[in-house]
């Protein structure tokens, strides 16, 4: 009979009391390495191969002679991917049916990391419900340039607030002993050429802008699983990078997990072998083929690669399936249960951002409103699959009509025009332009519209225009939608348009013609109830954007300066540091809706923002406390930002940079008193002559803000 020694290791790596629990976590690392290391030398040369690269399109690894489960992986972050077959076909199971979580830069627009973590911890139930090691999420590659084509699946331009969700979505799936491969690592932050270009970014803007949510995602959230990226790192791919994987993340952040390669994405056996690649994944059979099978069989019997390197890789491996599927601590999984389904909702009703609401035709009178025409294909379309890349098999979805419907139509009578078509087939790299205005459609809308008290226009993006592996072309609305707004606006001056889309888009002239405005994302199962919800007013918007809406394309910052996609397969990011609101506050550009912008049914008064103390250390925490009143008729959640701007620095700094938010829900006529911290450590710039994180003294103002520009009060601090 074969022994299962794992299960026994196990039952004492975990069983460990809270007393002396240093010691008895080191005696249970050392248990579980010399478990591993029982179980390695019972292994073959060519069983450690097999464990080094795919098997199938999302398995690899396994060894049945031992008992070692094979590494079962899937695709997020919108949820638990439906079961494939080769060839990427649907594997037509009825189990694999699941929640479609609201995407990142939906989750991003909550600036809520308890969200997040909810997110993480029913996507991961689901992956257990599914025997899933490992899931392919989640995605946070900065936005740098509004045109990256996942964008939508990515959470936002800034640092900060990427790396507090981007940890509590690692911790929420991997609660449930699942393997969170946080991706893509790094500087994937365009689609165009993302196979081949490769990305020169000076040090400074590496280490402070596009690294810390994969440093904070491995330290602070213990990711088991990393996925490198596709594209190249100063000239050498990122699946073969020795600076990025063996020296900063697997020397400076002491990452014990499995460097996963994106699908495909590994262009040699040594290099990558050494240079700190663990496991080769791609789709396309035959996988004895891959660089990291009998290729590296071969390298390492011509001494090439030496069986050490191949037994730290085996070691990786046998340790995250520890905690994954040969851990006996794993629950049982659930798929798309109520609860999943109320997170979904939570996110969603939480991500709504307001924009504009100028002649308070929000939150809908329902007791006046007698007649609505709900106009728009984005109102019956749903977003669960769609262009190339993850997507989910949902349980269900919600449209927005559906769910008009479901909490109007029993009062009011609701009339449905499609408005334009949203039939979408990219051609080629970039997102071509769009078909225009349908005439015929819009002289429907434009009747429907004039028949009723008030239109609801759904308009923006959907998942065929907005996709993994092309960028968009430019930021313009597709399918002729402008025309349809201004038609539709002209016939009924009650129009409220609500914009759907997971990045920024040039909506201009609808800010300057319409008086109301509202932002959705690709919402999730519960899209549309939680719509209808806000807009009703039972839900207060709370959704802040995650990044800046650009007036014009050419004031983002990588198109300012000629830096994006490239040339020649290179791309240089010229802007350094100044990503996002950074670039646009420091080069006093304003932008059509900064970072951090979202308006709400009530109105929020900030005051009395004070410190802790005057004058700090390096090691100490600034404690700013400030007030917030809700003076409206609304309750409602609003998101506290507070910014920190250094005044007279020695070095380039961005105007100001976010150090800390925090979400609190206040009463009707409620003073709150809101505290955030931040550790002074985190005011360090990152010095590239000494490698090292520095804070400099002098003085530091503090901002608190509604968003990047509504600072409402400020304090100034002294660093010593
Ligand atoms: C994507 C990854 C994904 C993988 C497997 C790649 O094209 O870049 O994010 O996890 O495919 O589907």
């Amino acid at each position: 009979m074969k022994t299962k020694i794992y299960r026994h290791i196990l039952c004492g790596l975990f069983a460990v009391g809270t007393l002396n629990y240093a010691s008895a976590q080191t005696k249970a690392d050392q248990a579980t390495d010399a478990q591993i290391s029982a179980i390695i030398k019972k292994l073959t040369l060519e069983e450690k191969i097999t464990m080094l690269h795919a098997s199938g399109v999302f398995t690899a690894g396994g060894c049945k002679r031992l008992d070692i489960p094979v590494v079962k992986t899937d695709d997020g972050p919108l949820g638990v991917r439906e079961e494939v077959k080769e060839g990427w076909g649907s594997a037509n199971l009825t189990t694999d049916s699941a929640t479609f979580f609201p995407n990142g830069s939906a989750l991003a627009a909550t600036w809520n990391p308890e969200l997040a973590y909810r997110y993480g911890h029913d996507m991961g139930e689901e992956a257990r419900a599914r025997n899933i090691t490992v899931m392919l999420a989640p995605a946070f590659n900065i936005c740098r340039n509004p045109l990256c084509g996942r964008t939508y699946e990515y959470y936002s331009e800034d640092p900060f607030l990427n790396a507090k969700l981007a940890v509590q979505s690692v911790k929420g799936i991997q609660s449930q002993h699942v393997a969170a491969c946080v991706k893509h690592f790094a500087v994937n932050n365009q689609e165009i050429n993302r196979g081949k270009v490769s990305v020169d970014v000076s040090e400074r803007a590496l280490r402070e802008i596009y690294l810390p949510a994969f440093k904070a995602s491995i330290i602070e959230g213990k990711a088991w699983t990393i996925m490198s990226a596709y594209n190249k790192l100063r000239g050498v791919y990122c699946s073969e990078n020795d600076y990025l994987l063996n020296k900063v993340l697997k020397g400076e952040w002491g990452f014990k997990g499995i460097v996963i390669s994106d699908w495909g994405g590994v262009h040699s056996t040594v290099a990558a072998a050494k240079n700190g690649l663990d496991l080769e994944m791609g789709s396309n059979p035959p996988y004895n083929t891959y660089y990291f099978a009998d290729k590296l069989l071969d390298s390492v019997k011509a001494g090439k690669v030496s069986i050490k390197l191949i037994d730290e890789k085996v070691r990786r491996i046998l340790w995250v399936q520890l905690h994954t599927n040969m851990s006996k601590n794993q629950p049982e999984g659930k798929m798309s249960t109520p609860e999943h389904g109320k997170t979904a909702y939570a996110i969603a009703s939480e991500s709504i951002v307001l924009l504009k609401n100028e002649k308070n035709l929000l939150p809908l009178n329902t007791s006046t409103i007698k007649s609505i025409a709900v106009i728009g294909d984005n109102a019956t379309r749903t977003f669960h699959l769609g262009g190339f890349g993850a997507g989910v098999k949902a349980r269900y979805e919600i449209t927005a009509l559906a769910g008009l419907q479901n909490r109007l139509g029993k009062t009011i009578d609701i009339k449905f025009a499609q408005g334009y078509s949203g039939k979408y087939s990219a051609v080629g790299e970039v997102n071509s332009p769009s078909h225009g205005p349908d005439s015929a459609l819009i002289a429907q809308a434009v009747a429907t519209a004039k028949s009723t008290d008030l239109a609801i226009l759904f308009i923006g993006g959907n998942r065929d225009y907005e996709s993994e592996s092309r960028d968009r072309k430019d930021l313009s609305l597709p399918f002729g939608e402008q025309t349809l707004v201004d038609a539709v606006t002209a016939a009924n001056p009650n129009t409220i348009v609500v914009v759907v889309g997971g990045a920024p888009y040039d909506i201009g002239q609808i800010k300057k013609n319409n008086s109301t405005i509202v932002w959705s994302w690709y919402n999730g199962s519960e899209n549309g109830n939680a719509l209808a919800d806000v807009l009703t007013g039972k839900i207060n918007p709370s959704g802040k954007m995650p990044f800046t809406f650009p007036a014009e394309l050419k004031d983002s910052p990588s198109e300012a300066l000629n830096a994006y996609p490239g040339e020649n397969l290179k791309v240089d990011y010229k802007e350094g540091i100044l990503v996002g609101y950074r670039w646009f506050d420091t080069k006093k550009i304003e932008p059509m809706y900064c970072f951090g912008y979202g308006l709400s049914y009530t109105d929020y008064k900030y005051s009395d923002l004070f410190t802790n103390k005057k004058s700090y250390k390096a090691t100490d925490v600034i404690t700013a406390t400030l007030k917030v009143k809700n003076t409206g008729k609304y309750a409602g959640k609003e998101t506290v930002q507070l910014y920190v701007s250094k005044t007279g620095s020695a070095v380039e700094r961005a105007e100001k940079e976010l150090k800390a938010f925090k979400k609190v829900n206040i009463t009707v006529g409620e003073t709150a008193s809101v505290t955030l911290n931040i550790p002074v450590k985190d005011l360090a710039y990152y010095d590239t002559k000494t490698s090292k994180w520095v804070v400099e003294p002098g003085k530091y103002k503090i901002l608190a803000g509604k968003s990047s520009k509504d600072i409402e009060e400020n304090a100034t601090i002294t660093v010593e």
